[in-house]
């Protein structure tokens, strides 16, 4: 097949880009390089030997979409772009409707005119809100409780719409969990800009001299450490997620959700001391307030996607730090050094 990957040269787009050339698949990416490098897919081309089509255009830019649906005959879309800063899109939720839900819509627009549909759409677990018992079920009410997540919430509810209104549709709607790790090479992985919000980059951030200590947001959350506890995936496994669903809604129409997780739920000091294993020492932290809006706990129910796509995870945690460590360590600024 001939995929189009939007944000294919960002952290989970351009892993799928190499699994899916291993798969034999040819690969188109548009992304604008708002939160990415070139550099990433430089190093997909390097690791598989074979050369993505990239083109540097924005989702919004429907006339420049347009061209790239003309000049190549795509059969299917994996549409990862979109901005992704949970506290960041309170501060600027217009930047974030309208690059998620106009930039979709202008990527839908563009497929139906071009005759293509099938698409993948990266969802994310924190549209389940925090009203819902765990583990999460894609039957359940959702809800999310931040802009960002609003979105992810709003770009599902057009897709059902359109999958309602015309049955050709083939769409897959993929709740992830959190995602770390990198490919095993530690050519390619995650490179956040400035200071990373999410957990597992910043430890390696420190682990790599850069940062000077973790700040655990909360050790009084009644778990079993008193830390959060999340649903860690390796971005392998979820890139893997993405071809079975290609393959599972390739010859079924109609419009599919999936958890994409572990099912399990390890906590913030588990994934510390994960990372310390992998580092070969201890890592420096202090165990501070609770970070606003966070939960104390949630993870998947991972049996749909097993019972329909026969995916499941396959990384252990310790799998997850020694690869986000190999990146981290071999790539101390990211791609910033080439
Ligand atoms: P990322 O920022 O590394 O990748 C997103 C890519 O999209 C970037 O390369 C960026 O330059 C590009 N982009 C953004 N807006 C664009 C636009 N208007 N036009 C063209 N390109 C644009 O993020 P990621 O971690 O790889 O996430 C991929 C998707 O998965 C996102 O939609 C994100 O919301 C979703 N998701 C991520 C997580 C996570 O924790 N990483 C969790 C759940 C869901
Ligand atoms: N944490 C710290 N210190 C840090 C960063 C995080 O203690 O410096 C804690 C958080 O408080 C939380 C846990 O580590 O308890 C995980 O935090 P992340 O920011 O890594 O992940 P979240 O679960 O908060 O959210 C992420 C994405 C969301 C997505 C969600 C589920 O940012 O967009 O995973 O996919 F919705």
């Amino acid at each position: 097949m001939k995929v189009l990957v939007t944000g294919g040269s960002g952290y989970i787009g351009s892993h799928t880009a190499l699994l899916l050339l291993e798969a034999g698949h040819e690969v188109v990416v548009v992304d604008n390089l708002s939160n990415s490098s070139k550099e990433s897919i430089n190093r997909v081309a390097e690791l598989t030997g074979k050369e993505p089509s990239f083109h540097q255009v924005d989702l919004l830019d429907e006339a420049a979409l347009a061209q790239v649906f003309a000049e190549h005959n795509i059969d299917a879309v994996i549409h990862f772009a979109g901005l992704k800063a949970v506290g960041e899109s309170s501060i600027i939720p217009l930047a974030y409707y309208h690059n998620n839900v106009a930039g979709s819509i202008s990527l839908l627009r563009a497929m139906e005119a071009a005759g293509v549909r099938t698409i993948i759409f990266s969802s994310s677990a924190t549209v389940y809100g925090d009203g819902n018992s765990i583990p999460y079920v894609e039957k359940m009410e959702i809800g999310a409780t931040n802009p960002y997540g609003r979105t992810k919430e709003m770009v599902e509810d057009i897709l059902n719409d359109l999958g309602t209104a015309d049955s050709s549709w083939r769409i897959a709607l993929l709740r992830y969990f959190n995602p770390v790790g990198a490919h095993p090479s530690g050519r390619i992985g995650e490179d956040p800009l400035g200071i990373p919000n999410n957990l597992v980059p910043f430890i390696a951030q420190v682990a790599v001299g850069r940062r000077e200590k973790l700040m655990v947001f909360g050790g009084d959350y009644e778990t079993p450490d008193g830390t959060a506890q999340r649903d860690y995936i390796h971005v392998m496994d979820l890139a893997a997620g993405h071809l079975a669903a290609l393959d599972y809604v390739n010859d079924k129409a109609g419009v599919y959700r999936w958890n994409l997780g572990s099912g399990v739920g390890t906590s913030v000091l588990e994934m510390l001391h994960a990372f310390e294993r992998a580092v070969g020492h201890d890592l420096p932290y202090e165990i501070t307030g609770r970070r606003a809006g966070d939960l104390p706990a949630f993870w998947a129910d991972a049996s749909s996607a097993l019972a329909d796509l026969g995916w499941s995870t396959t990384k252990t945690v310790d799998q997850m730090c020694e690869d986000h460590w190999r990146w981290q360590h071999n790539n101390p600024n990211g791609y910033q050094e080439g």
